[in-house]
């Protein structure tokens, strides 16, 4: 058995294909948000990149059974109950809740490869998680995406694409398989970081944008955590993500 892993920088760049296993990256910060919100025990998240859409479908729901968040340019939206730190997504305000959530980049990743057979979200915190329910899947090609900004690479997401390469590589019993060089870049991007993850976040591009806009050092120590959440956030019909 052989599991092929192709990483692609940013939405854009994915064919119009409906892979077997899709694994989004928005390390800064929406996956990391996910994560977090269903381990504190939200029903389910429901991901929009257009924001009159989520407001559409919010309203159809019991104002307290719904949270509204999401971020532009990394600020909270006017009228939402929360931005996107994943410190803001406590057991207190989502605990049994639909979350309808909308971000600069990570929720247009999501809903790129939303015909994925399999669709999953990662951080660096549920790395091992995701990897490991991969290995379950014994599938044959995994597209892993990263959620970049407007468009253009990120330093953070790629970090994280390479350190579910390393782990696939280290721990799969089937051989794996390395197909683009993007990918090859982003293992070596781990290679180089994996011991200072947090100054690799505050280096990349968002992590100095989120810096000029207040103090963020919460967040930062969040989303560089590796391996410390077991949660697994799958789609588990268009658009909707829950724990698996
Ligand atoms: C995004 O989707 O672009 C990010 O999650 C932005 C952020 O840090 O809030």
């Amino acid at each position: 058995m052989i599991i092929n892993l192709t990483y692609y920088h940013v939405a854009n760049d994915v064919p119009e294909i409906s892979p077997e296993i899709a694994v989004v990256i928005d390390v800064l910060r929406a996956t990391t948000t996910i994560s977090w919100a269903l381990k504190n025990g939200a029903d389910s998240i429901q991901v929009f990149s257009d924001l009159d859409l989520l407001k559409k479908s919010a309203i159809k729901w019991q104002a307290d059974e719904r949270v509204m968040l999401g971020e532009r340019g990394g600020k909270k939206i006017e009228g939402f109950d929360l931005g996107n730190s994943p410190l803001s997504v406590t057991k207190k305000v989502v605990y049994g809740k639909r979350l309808f959530m909308s971000t600069t980049n990570g929720t247009k990743s999501l809903q790129k490869v939303q015909y994925a057979k399999h669709l999953f979200a990662m951080g660096l915190l549920n790395r091992r998680a995701v990897a490991e329910k991969i290995i379950s899947l014994q599938s044959e090609n995994v597209l892993i995406l990263g959620s970049g900004w407007e468009g253009t690479y990120s330093l953070e997401d790629s970090l994280a694409a390479g350190a579910l390469a390393s782990y696939l590589k280290t721990n799969c019993n089937f051989e794996v398989n390395i197909l683009n060089d993007e990918l090859q870049s982003a293992l070596a991007l781990w290679d180089f970081w994996k011991n200072d993850i947090l100054n690799c976040l505050k280096t990349a591009t968002h992590g100095k944008r989120l810096s000029s806009l207040g103090d963020y050092e919460e967040d930062f120590k969040c989303c560089s955590e590796l391996d410390c959440l077991d949660i697994v956030p799958a789609q588990v019909e268009r658009g909707v993500i829950r724990a698996s």
